[in-house]
């Protein structure tokens, strides 16, 4: 903790003989810095004392005055007791930390020997990605970032869709109207798909023939083992060109299919503690008795598996092949039934780890899918991304300095547009995508942030001097420099605050806020042509927070740009 918060902390403590931890958990944040630094509610004292809380604060500021160091003072304001820093002290202590400027500033080792796995993407293989697997794909491959900037071994886990009935019914498709050709092309294998399901309806026989291909995959049968390697691989393939553009990386794809050997063992173990019965020829474990309405489903009557229990049995697994602390899964809302069985199963079966599984939930996206349905063709996405970031440029940014790839500049933008629209919104809410609104360079946006960090970036290039890691920071003495001060000695606490909540929009919310204050505050604090110490302390405080911006952003998976 920052020793000026531990300060304020300590005083007050000695004074209202709270503990200082729960002083910690009290004490707020004034809402502009001309009223203070932390701000300390005296409500709950007002009860225990019998006083009005504005003379409590006037008490307060009275006793704690004389004892003040790295504080300067303390102020009462209305039921608020408010404390000040000391400024200079605290631009030195946060300007001078003695990594400021390299890379990594702000991150913390606290998860050092903790390891989190992280499942995320996981999209069904011979299908369409869907918007929630974008979804799903952002918000857990920035929690990964977030985690590791605070020091936790991360693993990133593709749990893919690759087993399961809707392979029979590929197959059966392909036997049906397809050729060999078809295992090759993406867009025809989903056409098959979406054509059986057509003819099932007509034609119910299907299902049974389909459902027989699944079997005959489960058993082993080597056509039927072929064939869905080959079309797994025609969906990987594809799958990673699309997460190379989005620089996104797993440390595993251990997909549904791996675990088809490891399946009978949790089946097998869920019986001999008695947990299971058999309905309808079906294995299923009732969970009525622990507030869950609906059976968990371990096997159909014809033996196959299910979605459950090649769950069941990947917890297991990187329970010991990891050793996780934590075991978080990005999947939308429309699971939550599911991860509720599967928590509540792995504790029936004895295995105390299941409270450290966490259902990462988040809502829906309208207005992203490209042609109909929820499907997202995700290239023709990225593609009309990159088009219109690059029209908007071209139409409303004027003095553009010379780009050496302007293609990249908007590929870059186009991504930082789709991913900076769902990170800034709380991930349980659904919400609206709107072009307009998430390639614009104003208002709450990964372009903007990208604006900001290049213009912070020109203003250092063409200031004339070089940054001084040393600079006499005391004379940062203006509110908005302050401002900017205390906000850097803050990003650790978001990141923090978002690994603590899985909120990834806890971070965006900073960097919003980082960028507004850096965009109010050029009119005051000049640099170039200004006299040269001053500059350069303003300068050190530039290059700092620019530091801190685009460590940020590429934790949200955007590209900090010099220009653009
Ligand atoms: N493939 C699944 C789907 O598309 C998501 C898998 C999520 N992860 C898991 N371990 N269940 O719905």
């Amino acid at each position: 903790m920052n020793p000026f918060r531990q300060e304020a902390l300590n005083v007050l403590s000695r004074h209202t003989g709270l503990d200082p931890e729960r002083i910690d958990a009290v004490l707020e944040r004034p809402p502009k810095s001309e009223l203070g630094d932390f701000a300390f509610p005296c409500f709950q004292l007002a009860k225990e004392l019998k006083k009005a809380p504005p003379q409590i604060a006037e008490e307060l500021a009275e006793k704690i005055a004389g004892e003040l160091e790295l504080l300067t003072e303390a102020r009462a304001l209305g039921p608020y007791l408010n404390l000040f820093v000391n400024r200079q002290e605290f631009a030195r202590s946060v300007l001078h930390a003695p990594n400021a400027l390299a890379d990594g500033f702000g991150n913390s080792s606290e998860g050092e020997g903790k390891v989190i796995a992280i499942d995320f993407s996981s999209p069904n293989i011979a299908k369409p990605f869907h918007v929630g697997h974008l979804r799903s794909t952002i918000i857990g491959s920035t929690l990964y970032r977030i985690f590791a900037s605070l020091g936790y071994k991360c693993v990133g886990i593709n749990h893919l869709g690759d087993w399961g009935t809707q392979f029979g019914k590929m197959v059966c498709g392909l036997k049906h109207w397809g050729e060999e050709k078809d295992l090759e092309d993406l867009d025809a294998l989903n056409a098959l798909y979406v054509r059986y399901h057509e003819e099932e309806e007509k034609n119910p026989e299907l299902a049974d023939e389909a459902r027989d291909w699944f079997r005959r995959q489960e058993e082993g049968d080597p056509e039927a083992l072929e064939l869905w390697k080959k079309i797994r691989e025609t969906s990987l393939d594809y799958f990673k060109v699309i997460y190379e553009r989005l620089s996104v990386r797993f440390d595993h794809y251990t997909g549904e299919s791996f675990f088809n050997d490891k399946m009978d063992a949790v089946v097998d173990r869920a019986e001999e503690l008695g947990l299971t019965s058999v309905s309808d020829g079906a294995v299923v474990i009732d969970l009525e008795p622990h507030g869950i309405d609906t059976p968990a489903l371990l096997r159909k009557a014809d033996g196959a598996t299910l979605y459950m229990t090649r769950d069941l049995a990947a917890a297991g697994y990187r329970r010991e092949t990891y050793k996780f602390d934590q075991l978080l899964y990005v999947v939308g809302t429309a699971q939550s039934l599911h991860f509720r069985q599967l928590f509540k199963v792995i504790e029936l079966m004895g295995d105390s780890w299941a409270k450290n599984c966490a259902h990462v939930n988040f809502g829906l996206v309208q207005g992203m899918s490209s042609r109909k349905g929820n499907v997202i063709y995700l290239e023709e996405l990225l593609d009309e991304a990159r088009n219109r970031a690059r029209d908007y440029m071209s139409a409303n940014v004027d003095k553009r300095p010379e780009l050496e790839d302007e293609e990249a500049v908007a590929e870059a933008v186009g991504i930082a547009a789709i991913f900076f629209s769902d990170l800034s919104k709380q991930r349980i809410k659904d919400y609206n995508f709107s072009w307009e609104r998430a390639i614009s360079f104003e208002g709450d946006t990964g372009p903007y942030l990208m604006n900001a960090h290049a213009r912070i970036a020109g203003i250092i290039r063409k200031c004339g001097i070089e940054v001084d890691p040393e600079a006499d920071v005391s004379l940062l003495q203006e509110p908005s420099a302050h401002n900017l001060v205390s906000l850097v000695s803050r990003y650790t606490e978001a990141l923090r605050e978002a690994a603590r909540t899985y909120e990834p929009s806890i971070l965006a919310a900073y960097l919003l806020d980082l960028s507004r204050a850096l965009h109010s505050s050029y009119k005051e604090l000049r640099v170039k042509g200004e006299e040269e110490k001053l500059a350069g302390a303003r300068l050190l405080l530039f290059a700092v927070v620019k530091n801190i911006l685009a460590g940020g952003m590429k934790i949200l998976g955007i590209r900090p740009l010099e220009k653009m």
